[in-house]
């Protein structure tokens, strides 16, 4: 494929060729040298139009290690806000010769007119409520990387799964490499869409999704997507569907625990369970690096 916009045109193979890859690109980052040659002349863009910490960073530093120039585009710093189109927006940036762009939307779907627009190759860093492909892929390579394989191994996300991109990429994703995935939260945070998807479970029953798991990621809630879309009590949500200690006694005895950020501690996971013992949350961070240099190897150089 040309993009990577969701997994739709993927195969697992692909898939599985680019968390390969990803172990190449953690050699390159052990190294006192952090940076090789292999996007040396190419320039990527991030054009983001919503706030990012993990995405944005290592997706800069992604391409920096392989030598691309970066031209970094921020929406609220720029003309959009005197009304410029996304149409524009990206025509404009497309004529410094850019290679690449790799883009945030609150809009779902926006990642596929930048690919129209631009006419280049395009990642997408997460549009709306609709796939954030990086992410789900650095959380089967943190998954594989500490539980040696994603075959058969049980994967719940609990949370706001109505409102997350991430659970829907990941819905997507685990299962196309042998993961079984069960996805929990309250009715109204539970779209049932999702359950005819291959290998994923939906369940309102926290205890249940969490008994025998191997990974428990917890989801945030999402307050700028609600529009009133959770109606329940912030202290009844933490008393069914927090990840804690207790919920997590109920999981596989090595399970680990994920988080793709921003957290909102002590509401979806309580503060004890983010930094102890089964936590991979930093080593999702880590391993988000690694994963975005094997997509833009990928999608830039090693074309297949
Ligand atoms: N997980 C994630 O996408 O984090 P950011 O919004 O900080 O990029």
């Amino acid at each position: 494929p040309r993009h990577l916009l969701d997994f739709d045109d993927y195969t697992p193979e692909r898939l599985g060729a680019i968390l390969d890859n990803a172990d190449v690109m953690r050699a390159v980052l052990d190294r006192p040298v952090k940076k090789v040659p292999a996007l040396q002349g190419l320039t990527v863009c991030t054009a983001f139009f919503e706030n990012s910490t993990r995405t944005r960073t290592s997706f800069e530093l992604a391409a920096r290690r392989m030598s691309a120039d970066v031209l970094s585009f921020a929406a609220g710093s720029s003309s959009v806000s005197k009304g410029e189109s996304l149409r524009d927006t990206i025509e404009t940036l497309t004529a410094y010769k850019v290679d690449a762009f790799i883009v945030r939307h609150h809009a779902s779907g926006a990642a596929h007119l930048v690919a129209k627009y631009s006419g280049k190759p395009v990642i997408n860093a997460g549009d709306g409520r609709r796939a954030h492909p990086t992410q789900a892929l650095l959380d089967a390579y943190t998954i594989r990387r500490e539980l040696g394989s994603l075959e058969g191994k049980n994967v719940t996300i609990i949370g706001d799964v109505r409102h997350s991109r991430v659970a829907r990429s990941n819905a997507q994703l685990l299962p196309m490499l042998g993961a079984n995935v069960t996805l929990c939260g309250p009715a109204t945070l539970l779209p049932r869409d999702l359950a005819h998807l291959p290998g994923v479970k939906l369940t309102t029953n926290a205890q249940d999704a969490v008994t025998g798991a191997d990974a428990v990621m917890a989801l945030r809630l999402q307050g700028e997507r609600m529009n009133g879309g959770y109606l329940g009590s912030l202290q009844e949500y933490i008393r069914e569907y927090q990840v804690n200690d207790a919920l997590l006694a109920r999981a596989s005895d090595d399970a680990i625990v994920l988080h793709p950020g921003p957290m909102n501690r002590d509401v979806e996971i309580s503060s004890a369970a983010a930094d102890g013992p089964r936590s991979r949350i930093l080593q999702q961070v880590e391993n988000g690096q690694a994963i975005r240099m094997s997509v833009l190897y990928h999608l830039l150089v090693g074309r297949a």
